[in-house]
């Protein structure tokens, strides 16, 4: 079977990583009789220098033409003054929104093997944490109108969060039917208490529920959910949320795994072809040292391979080449701790590469 994938490497440690996956692809296209296609694509800040644009007609195209996107990492200072329609990130957000991948899956995992690496206190690491973020990611005040104007003689902005039935409908439907392949239980996060979005919000994922009697759901405000991230995590399974609260307790649900650098993602819509990124940016401050972790954009092509092509076995064995390298003591300067072996980003893919 050949797989078109096209690749959005992006800025900064992009390259690198996304390099990285490409060989793991091709190792496990070897042993299985699959042929990976790639094609390299503009995207972020690079596309901005060559272009003028953050996500140039071609790339756009390619992407829907593709079984399936592997995107890096978009963005660094070097850009961070353009004016917000021309920023490396617009470049992602619109990939997103042409794509129509409302659905945006963050897993955030402790690694046993990397249990020295979590933050928080050993008792609270020791009941494990195993959450996965659903984000509604192609709605919300990432997207909703905006602007800039003048109120009282001075300059005011702002940007509005809004939210339709059908659009929380079909988010809140992939939150259910995960959470029936895992611990039957959903935790609805939103702040209904001030937002008039946050009560429509509610009002469409209890209307859901009654489809869903065997899933146990619970709302809890956001800003009570940041605190029980750290407090106890391991009450949550899975997380459905909104595009803003969304993207910053993700991070913060991946920071707490202790290795942000592990972890990957995927965005789907209602087809086949996702997008898969890791978690973690671009990260401009190690680019090119050959210092960045590989293993979050390896797993996102696990992903990849068991959402958008079901191949089962080939996912499952990248993930074992991963777990079999941490068990022997390896690790990249994010996630080193005393005892372990340090190693480059390459020497670590050609380790994952040797398992497979
Ligand atoms: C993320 C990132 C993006 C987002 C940025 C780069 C636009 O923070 O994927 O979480 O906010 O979605
Ligand atoms: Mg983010």
């Amino acid at each position: 079977m050949n797989y078109n994938i096209a690749v959005l490497a992006g800025d900064g440690i992009g390259p690198e990583i996304t390099n990285a996956a490409i060989s793991v692809l091709n190792k496990i296209g070897k042993k299985y009789g699959h042929n990976f296609s790639f094609k390299q694509l503009l995207a972020g800040g690079i596309a901005i220098d060559k272009t003028g644009n953050p996500l140039p007609d071609e790339t756009i195209e390619e992407c829907k033409k593709s079984d399936s996107v592997l995107l890096g990492a978009v963005g660094g200072a070097k850009w961070d003054t353009l004016p917000g329609h021309l920023r490396p990130e617009k470049g992602l957000l619109k990939i997103r929104a042409e794509l129509g991948l409302y659905a945006n899956i963050r897993p955030a995992k402790l690694f046993q093997s990397l249990k020295g690496a979590c933050p928080l206190r050993s008792d609270i690491a020791e009941k494990g944490i195993d959450i996965v973020v659903v984000r509604e990611l192609i709605g919300g005040i990432y997207f909703g109108e905006r602007g800039i104007k003048e109120i009282n003689g001075e300059t005011a902005a702002y940007d509005t969060e809004q939210y339709s039935v059908s659009e929380i409908k079909r988010i809140a439907k992939i939150a259910f039917e995960l959470a029936k392949k895992r611990k039957k239980q959903v935790i609805s996060i939103d702040k209904a208490n001030v937002l008039e979005s946050s009560r429509l919000w509610r009002k469409v994922v209890h209307e859901l529920a009654k489809e869903y009697p065997e899933i146990t759901v619970t709302d809890m405000l956001v800003d009570n959910a940041a605190m029980q991230l750290v407090k106890n995590p391991a009450q949550f399974d899975i997380v459905l949320t909104s595009n803003l609260f969304g993207d910053i307790l993700s991070d913060e649900a991946a920071m707490i795994t202790g290795s942000i650098g592990m972890l990957a993602s995927s965005s789907l819509g209602d087809t086949t072809r996702g997008l898969y990124e890791p978690i973690h940016g671009s990260a401009p401050d190690i680019a090119g040292q050959d210092l960045a972790n590989p293993i979050a954009t390896i797993l996102s092509c696990a992903m990849m391979l068991r959402d958008s092509f079901s191949l089962i076995n080939e996912a499952e064995h990248i993930e074992k080449a991963i777990s079999e390298v941490l068990d022997k003591n390896y690790r990249t300067a994010d996630i080193m701790s005393e005892g372990k072996t340090k190693v480059s980003g390459s020497k670590m893919t050609e380790l994952i590469l040797s398992e497979i």
